[in-house]
């Protein structure tokens, strides 16, 4: 154990005085970085900054993100300053500070934002509360996460709604919106797409798939699980009717946090089906009045935690400073270079775009001589190495996914790593 994580271990008192100290310390010295950010030396600060452990190489921000101190910290503050007097914190005022940090780093405005729980729950606002009849017909990817694949499935049972699949192509973004094209019939209402696969990674072409949604009078929804607080995008420039994505993977919020935009002129069409206190403006039992929230609030409801999602502002802040220019640059260099590694390795089989401009900081890739959760388990045992099997699709490899924390040293490691199991 190192000395850092020792000493976060010391029970009470003085051990968390020292570490507060010292985390001070490495967070006033990455604000006041002045140099160009291209250097190893800024992003060593940026690693400084999160507690993660240095015992094993963390490679599943896909899966989960690792929160920096800085939200450990904006949680754990508003906990105790609310336990003391047992509030909720509750305050449109807060929600609303909040929604404008995530709506300027989105791209979008404060009212068109609703808190989730993941993104998992933004998706099943908008698959439920679309109104779809049976026979309507909804385009997806084979390659969907349980996520924006049980939903579908659930309403198709319920309400007999059909889904039409494609598989996505990894050799083409063109080719990609030509098969979404194709589909297209006289009964489909909504193309649901995810931002970038949980499978190989591939960014689609969302916004040439929105402008195809709005010329056939499609709704347009995308599942960003992966993309937000990776790629620096704006959601009024796509043109999506809707996106929900995760507080808790790239954007590295506390776990328990998501987000769902829903655009202004959708909001009475895509019907809030979840309600309670705060989904309305005002209510009458007597009288049956019933007024929903104006904005995307109205898809929130009854007590939630203020202590996370005032984390989730705090880590929006803090890749906000990186600037998400600079942290979408690191995390593509470091895919690069792992992508670029891992095709010189001869048994090696990658899934992911090899054009970089259709990828994003996730690399899957199986092996010809060893099954993929084998070499998880020999990348984890030998290496220590956190992967992420990528079963969906019946894709079968390894996921790998960068992120600011990670360095050029891991890349070689896990180089290193798949050359070892090539002799297996
Ligand atoms: C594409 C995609 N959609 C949805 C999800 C589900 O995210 P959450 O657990 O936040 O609901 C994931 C999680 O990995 C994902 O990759």
């Amino acid at each position: 154990m190192q000395r850092r994580e020792f000493i976060h271990h010391l029970s009470g008192g003085f051990g968390a005085l020292i570490f507060r100290h010292e985390r001070l310390a490495r967070l006033t010295q990455l604000e006041a970085f002045d140099g160009d950010k291209n250097d190893e030396r800024y992003w060593l600060l940026v690693r400084d900054q999160f507690p993660l452990t240095r015992e094993r190489t963390y490679l599943n921000t896909g899966g989960l993100g690792a929160s920096p101190y800085v939200v450990i910290d904006a949680v754990v503050s508003k906990m105790n300053e609310l336990e003391r007097i047992s509030e909720t914190g509750h305050s449109e005022q807060l929600w609303a500070s909040v929604k404008q940090k995530a709506a300027t780093l989105l791209g979008c405005e404060a009212e068109e934002l609703a808190y989730t729980r993941n993104a998992t729950e933004g998706i099943n606002i908008v698959c439920n509360g679309l109104p779809l009849k049976r026979g309507d017909e909804v385009i997806t990817t084979t390659h969907e996460h349980v996520g924006n694949a049980v939903p579908w499935l659930a309403r198709q049972k319920r309400d007999g709604i059909a889904i039409k699949l494609f598989e996505p192509s990894a050799k083409s973004a063109r080719g990609n919106f030509d098969r979404i094209e194709r589909l297209i019939s006289k009964r489909t209402r909504v193309i649901s797409v995810p931002h970038a696969t949980t499978t190989t990674g591939q960014v689609l072409p969302v916004k040439e798939i929105a402008a195809l949604a709005k010329a056939k009078n499609l709704w347009f929804f995308i599942d960003g699980a992966q993309t937000a607080g990776m790629l620096n995008f704006n959601l009024h420039d796509i043109g999506c009717d809707a996106y929900a994505t995760s507080g808790h993977k790239w954007l590295l919020g506390p776990k328990g946090t998501g987000l769902l935009y829903v655009r202004k002129d959708m909001l009475d069409t895509i019907q809030a089906l979840e309600v309670g206190a705060y989904s309305d403006k005002s209510h009458d039992l007597q009288t049956g009045e019933l007024t929903l929230h104006p904005t995307a609030q109205r898809y929130e409801y009854g007590t939630v935690s203020t202590p996370i999602f005032v984390g989730l502002g705090a880590a929006i802040d803090f890749l906000m400073k990186i600037g998400m220019d600079s942290v979408w640059a690191r995390d593509a260099a470091l895919s690069t270079a792992f992508c670029n590694g891992l095709q010189e390795i001869p048994p090696v089989e990658i899934l992911s775009p090899l054009n970089q401009a259709e990828r994003s900081a996730m690399i899957t890739f199986k092996m010809k001589n060893i099954e993929y959760l084998k070499l998880q388990s020999f990348l984890a045992e030998k290496y220590k190495l956190r992967t992420r099997g990528a079963g969906e699709g019946g894709v079968n490899a390894l996921r790998i996914s960068w992120h600011i924390y990670n360095s050029f040293e891991e890349v070689n490691r896990v180089l290193e790593g798949v050359k070892e199991a090539a002799k297996l």
